[in-house]
């Protein structure tokens, strides 16, 4: 039996996951998960919320939530997503919980004692207005490179120039625009360079997929120290004096979070030492499932941080990181309305429907994609029409023609070995498949089972066989065969679509729990005669055409109702101020069009207004917004000098008239 550790990278709290990230780094591992407790091998899943950093901070601030609030907000969120998809953690922490910030402590510590962190005042950039240092994602100024305005604390969007923010010029918060001074404050950084022989050993002698050792070692080529705490509010505290108003970065406390969530795991489980078992047994396999965008941490920073504990951790096996899942070619993005809302998905497709689509579209090897007619597809043509029509049919044969019992396996003839043989050989190939972590291929060898099975029985035509009484034992071997195929479905389908799985076994008759029973044993050992099945169930449904167009049609409504994401300094640039309008007159030779002045207090204007259809007259002395800065414009051979601020739909216009505020007023 191998004792191994599966883990998959801890999602931050920061928002609803997606089945883009489902794809990459939590499916996969659930299925390995579950393939190896099949196996019967000692499996431990961990995975939990990171809820610390600055983008939490940001977003929590953007909310108008205390952090705390937001983290558990999401967390909740994560959490109920994760049990819908049916993962099978054996524990789901968070890096909030008290034990992480021990055990982060004590790595740092460990990493002090052994002379790899090192202290260094340096300047940066501090806000007088706002009483703190800024971090990167806070600041904008002019690029040092290239002279760009709007260059980020980190990186030119114009020449692609990569720098430390203080080389920026004329620095300023990016949430506040107010300019930003340079202060000197103390940081503690790991020394990564120390790492970098041992690193190179023990990387080499990994057999882990091209990409993920190309990045690993690109990583080490330029190894330096970098600075593992951040001057903000919201992490885990420094366990030094000298460093109150310091938190460690969160890229170096999560992946302690595998550690500590372990040990909370045996906590809550009454024993309290059992987490020492896997992270300080050299025979565990540390297998860490993760996306593209975590490979450094995963392949070096989390590594080197472990090789400088004085406790004996083990340091990762294999780290399969796969690519992205693309939604019809784009990145999934709430905030650009280019998504799956997950709670309407779930209404109306069921877990296996979409465990299936992910693992069969797995980004192993590259970027892939989520289409809904694909989805379609994938749902109708291959899970029902392959996989649930051959269940069913062997159920019902078996239930109308043998009395609902499976039939004895004597009298085998060629093909009937052959089958036989070709189940067995398909069930070693899905072996492979799941040892290695490809869940796409392992999909495929679904089908082709389900392909065998269907073929044989088109093959051996039972429902002819049935109707001459001389060739029962026949019909009876024929079904019983399709039986053990379906057997098999259900021992292979079981890490990938893990309710389908246990309907089929309980169908044939099982008592015992599929997971109970094992890979071994229900591989090697053929489904006993006489044995009582259930009634067949249908395990899935069709998927309509009508409901594929609409859901295409939401995706696309939604996102063209939305325009491309500005900044607030775009919006900042719009004068948008109250004024009154005090004529309006008719434009000959226009119905739509009507020619307004408006007062605006300092001065007075002449604007001309697609709106006589629906007011005509009736606007003298109304209050209205109006955009003062647009460039002026010649209509209808008058210059129009501002726009009045109207909103429309399917139609109809409407004005939005202002009450109290004077002249002049500013709207933002
Ligand atoms: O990219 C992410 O979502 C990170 N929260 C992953 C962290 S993995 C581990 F180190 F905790
Ligand atoms: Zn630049």
């Amino acid at each position: 039996m191998k004792k191994i550790l599966i883990t998959s990278a801890l999602p931050y709290a920061n928002g609803s996951i997606h089945f883009g990230h489902i794809a990459g780094a939590y499916l996969p591992g659930d299925c390995y998960a579950r393939f190896q407790r099949l196996k019967k091998n000692d499996v431990l899943y961990i995975c939990g919320s990171d809820e610390y950093g600055i983008a939490i901070t940001l977003s929590a601030e953007l909310a108008n939530r205390t952090p705390k609030e937001h983290v558990d907000i999401f967390h909740k969120k994560n959490l109920e997503l994760f049990k819908k998809m049916d993962f099978s953690f054996d524990h789901y922490s968070r890096t909030t919980w008290e034990g992480h910030t021990k055990i982060v402590q004590e790595f740092f510590l460990d990493l002090c004692d052994n002379g790899y962190i090192e202290e260094r005042t340096e300047n940066h950039l501090y806000s007088e207005e706002e009483k703190k240092f800024l971090a990167d994602r806070y600041v904008v100024g002019i690029c040092p490179k290239c002279g760009f305005d709007k260059a980020r604390g980190d990186e030119c969007p114009k020449c692609g120039a990569s720098y430390e923010a203080v080389d920026l010029k004329n620095p300023k918060s990016k949430l506040t625009n107010h300019p930003l001074v340079l202060k000197p404050s103390k940081h503690w950084y790991l020394r990564f360079d120390k790492f970098k022989e041992r690193l190179k050993k023990w990387i080499e002698t990994k057999k882990w997929k091209q990409n993920v050792l190309n990045y690993a070692f690109e990583y080490i080529k330029d190894l330096k120290p970098r600075a593992i705490t951040r001057d903000l509010y919201w992490g885990v505290p420094l366990p030094i004096e000298s460093a109150k108003d310091k938190v460690f970065y969160v890229w170096f406390d999560a992946p302690i979070g595998y550690i500590s969530a372990t040990k909370e795991w045996a906590e809550k489980n009454n024993k309290k030492e059992a987490w020492k078992d896997y992270w300080f047994d050299k025979e565990t396999k540390l297998v860490q499932f993760i996306g593209k965008d975590n490979i450094p941490f995963h392949t070096v920073f989390f590594p080197a941080m472990l090789m400088g504990q004085n406790k004996p951790y083990i340091l990762p096996d294999q780290i399969p990181a796969n690519e992205f899942l693309l939604l019809e070619g784009r990145q999934f993005s709430k905030s650009d309305n280019w998504y799956i809302d997950l709670e309407d998905f779930f209404s109306k497709y069921s877990v296996d429907q979409i465990r299936f689509y992910l693992a069969a579209n797995a980004p192993e090897n590259s970027d892939s994609e989520f289409s809904w007619k694909d989805f379609q597809v994938k749902c109708n043509a291959q899970l029902l029409a392959k996989l649930g029509n051959f269940i069913n049919r062997s159920l019902v044969f078996t239930k109308n023609y043998l009395n609902s019992k499976t039939g004895e396996l004597k009298n085998l003839k060629e093909e009937d070995k052959k089958f036989l043989f070709e189940i067995d050989s398909l069930v070693q190939k899905i072996e492979e498949a799941y040892e290695n972590f490809h869940v796409r291929k392992a999909s495929q060898i679904i089908m082709q089972l389900a392909d065998l099975g269907n073929c044989y029985f088109d093959k051996k035509k039972p429902w002819e066989l049935k109707k001459d009484k001389k060739r029962f034992e026949e019909m009876s071997l024929t079904i019983t065969l399709c039986l053990e195929c379906c057997k098999s479905l259900a021992l292979i389908t079981y890490p990938i679509i893990p309710y389908a799985s246990k309907e089929i076994w309980k169908m044939l008759g099982y008592k015992n729990k599929i997971l109970n029973e094992g890979w071994e044993k229900i591989k090697n050992t053929h489904i006993p005669s006489n044995q009582k099945i259930l009634d067949p169930k249908i395990l899935f449904r069709k998927i309509e055409d009508k409901e594929i167009e609409e859901e295409v049609k939401n995706l696309y409504g939604n996102f063209e109702k939305i325009k491309k994401k500005i900044e607030i300094a775009d919006f900042e640039k719009l004068d948008l101020r109250v004024g009154e309008i005090i004529e309006v007159e008719n434009i000959k030779k226009s119905k739509n069009l009507i020619k307004l002045k408006v007062d605006l207090g300092f001065e007075k204007r002449t604007i001309v207004a697609n709106i006589a259809k629906y007011y005509g007259k009736n606007l003298i002395g109304k209050k209205v917004i109006v955009l003062i800065n647009l460039k002026p414009i010649k209509i209808m051979g008058i210059e129009s000098q501002g726009m009045v601020l109207a909103g429309d739909k399917e139609g109809k216009v409407e004005i939005p008239f202002i009450n109290t505020l004077p002249l002049g007023s500013n709207i933002r």
